[in-house]
């Protein structure tokens, strides 16, 4: 099934849950109306993938800007005179990659993102997919008794886990990318775990295994049960689509109803990106 659309894009779902191929544009010089179309995709697939693109970090930023401003990573440098800009790389020598986990972007902010675009410069021989999986088709799933107890529940949420003293970062040689260990990381945000989306309206399941600590008013069973199913529940592959990355693929998720997982099936093999952050707004 394709779809045509206006402005002329073609429109290739990838999977029954979620994600679009998009062709038929050049990113670096995109008009309004396709922009417009390019919105509205992203709105219904959540995930759309670009093939053949070429892209300068400055282009990458200019595009992303189309839905947002731009986020600095708070605990991640960004390219030198493109600070917007992180490299997400994994040389041939490293054995743990950036973002090995189900996970959502930086939801341990207070306004986590709208969505990020990564672009691939070097990708493995084989591997190195990153998977993607729809949270409001996960909260859907959901018995409509187990939807009432989670509706009004509230997450508590940091970067400790992974930027805190103590935290992966600290223990992991990341190697080729710096990651800042810092007490930052502590800081709690409070997030609802059933979150709707500003622009559809859809209503999406906002935990992650990552950054989310805890289910606020519960004791830690509780809360650790609850989470730990919820975040199982997530991760079903009917959920799921994959994207396979060739040299020139951009691809860009919606942070407010997607979590993705960068698989670290490619040892001894190199894989660069570019990844530009949109900010987001405060969940709902
Ligand atoms: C990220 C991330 C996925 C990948 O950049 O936030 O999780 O496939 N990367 O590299
Ligand atoms: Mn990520």
């Amino acid at each position: 099934m394709t779809i045509a659309t206006d402005s002329n894009l073609l429109i290739k779902p990838i999977a029954g849950a979620l994600g679009a191929e998009i062709s038929g544009v050049d990113l670096a010089t995109a008009s309004q109306p396709q922009i417009h179309a390019i919105r509205e995709a992203f709105n219904a697939y959540h995930v759309l993938v670009f093939r053949e693109q070429l892209l300068s970090p400055p282009q990458q930023k200019q595009f992303a800007e189309q839905f947002g401003s731009l986020e600095t990573h708070p605990y991640i440098n960004g390219l030198e005179g493109d600070p917007e800009v992180v490299a997400i790389i994994k040389e041939r020598d490293e054995k743990i990659n950036f973002g090995g986990g189900w996970h959502t972007d930086m939801s341990f902010l207070p306004r986590p993102p709208l969505g990020s675009l990564l672009y691939a410069l070097e990708v493995p021989e084989f591997g190195g997919d990153t998977l993607f999986s729809n949270q409001h088709a996960a909260y859907m799933a959901l018995s409509d008794t187990m939807k009432a107890i989670v509706d009004d529940l509230v997450g508590v949420h940091s970067a400790a886990s992974q930027y805190g003293r103590g935290g992966d970062s600290e223990k992991r040689n990341y190697g080729s990318m710096s990651l800042e260990v810092s007490d930052r990381a502590h800081q709690l945000a409070e997030h609802p775990v059933v979150r709707t989306h500003p622009e559809s309206n859809l209503r999406a399941l906002y935990v992650n295994r990552p950054f989310t600590e805890s289910i606020k008013g519960m004791r830690k069973p509780e809360s650790d049960a609850l989470l730990k199913f919820l975040c199982r529940h997530c991760e079903q592959e009917r959920f799921t689509c994959r994207v396979k990355w060739e040299v020139g693929t951009l691809t860009m998720w919606d942070n407010r109803i997607v979590q993705h997982y960068a698989l670290n099936d490619y040892q001894g093999q190199r894989r660069h990106m570019n990844r530009v952050t949109v900010e987001g707004d405060t969940p709902r």
